[in-house]
């Protein structure tokens, strides 16, 4: 399963919730996060880490399994390859299977596992899954490695799992890794909560602490919000700050968007304009006069004067920050809602700050 959808929509918090209920429930977990820095471990390795923790725990219950035993092994060859130092097979006393999951190739390897594991799963009555967050970030080879695995473990009817969770532009990224990736994932794309839902998500945990929220007041943060998971949340968070008893009412309400606005220009909108250079700056600004619509790149260079080509660096530092994504060929868009409201702001464009 796949989620996309914007910054701060929540996605992140509902691969958790589903990684916990998944370990909840006796299932051999991993959760990896890739990330555009380039800084991060190897995807191998990070896979190997985030497993070690749940396989030791299986290793005690699975004793006498022979499937257990053997997806173990598996999974010692295939962190070895990733450290041969051994460091992230800690605690698995099994010795390697050489022949599983050792060739070095991430496509090979990882289907190996995926497919020892989910034998073990089966003996275990439990599933595997593996959860990607920020998957938009992993290189083709990575993403080519995973829609194999899952092709295969599909068609051996393993339980092996992979739920994903990235920008819009992911499901893009995976159907140009792999074409069947279309017809291999289920996508859900996040987005706005619906009134009740964002309502709920406002009233719920103050009731919880035995404060309610006047109809008004609500209808107030919600029209602000527009159903925008983070924005709820600053909202929400000053106004229960503003308020002295309860219920929140509409005057508390009102002080809380005033300053969740604030806070959001200072914080969320500002550093991502300050993460932009000059020029990344000039295209952010060239794109705004589109609204919150999607931006074609070359309309973006004809704005500013320039050749689509002589742009191509700056569009993708501004992908490579995150500030920024291609929902498809030849379109820019920005990552956050109410980026382009932040830019018109902005005295000439540019942030009195700098
Ligand atoms: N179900 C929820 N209940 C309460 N708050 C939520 C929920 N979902 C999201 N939020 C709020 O929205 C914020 C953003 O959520 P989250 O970090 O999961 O978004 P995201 O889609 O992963 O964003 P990004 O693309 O930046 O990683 C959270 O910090 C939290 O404040
Ligand atoms: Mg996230």
């Amino acid at each position: 399963m796949i989620f996309n959808g914007l910054r701060g929509v929540g996605k992140t918090v509902l691969l958790n919730q589903l990684a916990d209920s998944a370990r909840e429930d006796g299932w051999i977990v991993a959760k990896v996060e890739a990330d555009a820095s380039g800084s991060r471990m190897p995807f191998r390795n990070q896979v190997a880490q985030s497993l070690n923790v749940s396989l030791r725990q299986v290793q005690g219950k699975g004793r006498k399994s022979s499937r257990v035993k053997a997806a173990l092994r598996t999974f010692k060859s295939f962190s070895l390859k990733a450290a041969p130092d051994g460091t992230l097979s800690v605690g698995i006393e099994f010795d390697a299977d050489r022949g599983r999951a050792d060739t070095g190739s991430l496509q090979a390897d990882l289907t190996d596992l995926a497919l020892d594991l989910g034998g073990a799963a089966i003996e275990l009555d439990c599933g595997v899954a593996l959860f990607i967050d920020e998957m938009q970030h992993l290189n083709a080879e990575e993403l080519a490695a995973i829609c194999q695995t899952c092709h295969e473990a599909g068609q051996q009817n393993m339980p092996f799992f992979v739920i994903g969770a990235g920008l819009p532009n992911l499901p893009g990224v995976l159907a140009g890794a792999r074409s069947y990736a279309e017809r291999l994932f289920r996508y859900v794309t996040i987005g706005a909560l619906s009134p009740i839902e964002a309502a709920a998500a406002l009233t719920r945990p103050a009731e919880q602490e035995g404060v309610e929220w006047t109809k008004e007041a609500t209808a107030m943060v919600l029209d602000a919000a527009s159903g925008y998971p983070y924005f709820l949340q600053e909202f929400g968070s000053a106004a229960w700050d503003t308020a002295t008893d309860s219920p929140i009412d509409s005057e508390d309400a009102a002080e809380g968007i005033r300053v969740g606005k604030a806070r959001l220009d200072d914080g969320f909108f500002r550093s991502r304009w300050e993460r932009a250079a000059p020029a990344e700056r000039d295209y952010m600004t060239a794109m705004a006069v589109d609204g919150d619509a999607h931006s074609q790149s070359g309309e973006v260079a004809r704005r500013l004067g320039k050749l689509p080509t002589q742009l191509g660096p700056v569009r993708a530092r501004l992908i490579a920050k995150g500030l920024v994504y291609a929902p498809e060929h030849g379109m820019i868009a920005f990552t956050v809602p109410g980026m382009t409201a932040f830019i018109a702001r902005q005295p000439n464009g540019e942030p009195a700050s700098s």
